[in-house]
């Protein structure tokens, strides 16, 4: 339990630039209460307590304003920013790493008692502050959903969906940087400097600094097997692409 309490908090810490200290989180976080009453309320609910786990479910209600159904599956590191009018329903299932903000229904559209009625959040999902997702559907690992979208179909992995109804304004990301960058949080689902010309310039130069001196390793490999070597070449220091292009971000 204090192992999950203990990645929880780090996980706020890193995902939330306001977060300051573990203390602040632990004290001021209503989306962390809740997510530890809903644990205690599952137990319940799954350990034949259903009346127990309504009523802790009811009190974290009470505390934090965030309605999650004792029998929705939550998984780790999830974290409800703000979290004010969240309401998640009975057969939601919540991946790991996943962040929800303030004002979001993960909620059904069938009074089919017993179906599965809510939808599945894969891991790393982003949904944005009053967005209603509605449906026994998945939204795909990494997928963002932008504040007020009323999403009532499936989203593909990694695809951002926007509007009302929502509809994917991008699709799963193919470039390998940008694939590495939506592997990161992003706050608030955007990117630092996504668009910025000037970072966008600076990552193409050290990428094509980094295919010379690719080219460079292979011209000196030739020599030396040709029996001609460049030792004060080799004894150069190595230049760090992937140290660069972090800064740049
Ligand atoms: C959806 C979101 C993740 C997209 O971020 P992004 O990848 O940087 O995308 P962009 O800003 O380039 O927007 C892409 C397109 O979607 C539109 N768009 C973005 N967010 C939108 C939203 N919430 N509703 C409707 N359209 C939206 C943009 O206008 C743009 O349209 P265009 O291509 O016609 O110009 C982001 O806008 C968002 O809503 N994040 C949630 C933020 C939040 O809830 N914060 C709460 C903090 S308390």
């Amino acid at each position: 339990m204090f192992t999950q309490l203990r990645e929880d908090i780090s996980s706020i810490i890193e995902r939330d630039p306001a977060a300051r200290n573990a203390w602040e989180v632990l004290t001021c976080y209503p989306g962390l209460h809740a997510v530890v009453l809903h644990r205690i309320a599952h137990k319940c609910w799954i350990n034949g307590l259903k009346w127990l786990g309504r009523f802790i479910s009811q009190l974290a209600r009470w505390f934090t304003g965030i309605e999650i159904h004792p029998g929705a599956t939550i998984g780790r590191r999830v974290f409800i920013d703000h979290g004010f009018g969240v309401v998640i329903g009975e057969t939601a299932e919540i991946g790991d790493d996943c962040t929800i903000y303030q004002g979001v229904t993960l909620g059904g559209t069938s009074l089919n008692k017993g179906a599965k009625r809510h939808p599945t959040l894969g891991r790393g999902v982003i949904i944005g502050a009053g967005a209603q997702v509605l449906g026994g559907f998945t939204v795909g690992d990494g997928a963002k959903v932008g504040s007020n979208a009323v999403v009532v179909k499936e989203v593909p992995p990694g695809a951002t969906a926007v509007g009302n109804p929502a509809r994917v304004v991008r699709k799963e990301v193919q470039d390998p940087r940008e694939q590495a960058a939506a592997r990161m949080f992003a706050a608030y689902g955007v990117m630092p400097n996504g668009d910025d010309p000037l970072s966008k310039a600076l990552h193409g130069l050290i990428d094509q600094a980094a295919a010379q001196e690719h080219q460079i390793e292979v011209i000196l490999a030739a020599l030396k097997s040709a029996g001609i070597g460049c030792q004060k070449l080799e004894e150069l220091e190595k230049f760090d692409p992937a140290q660069l292009n972090k800064l740049v971000e």
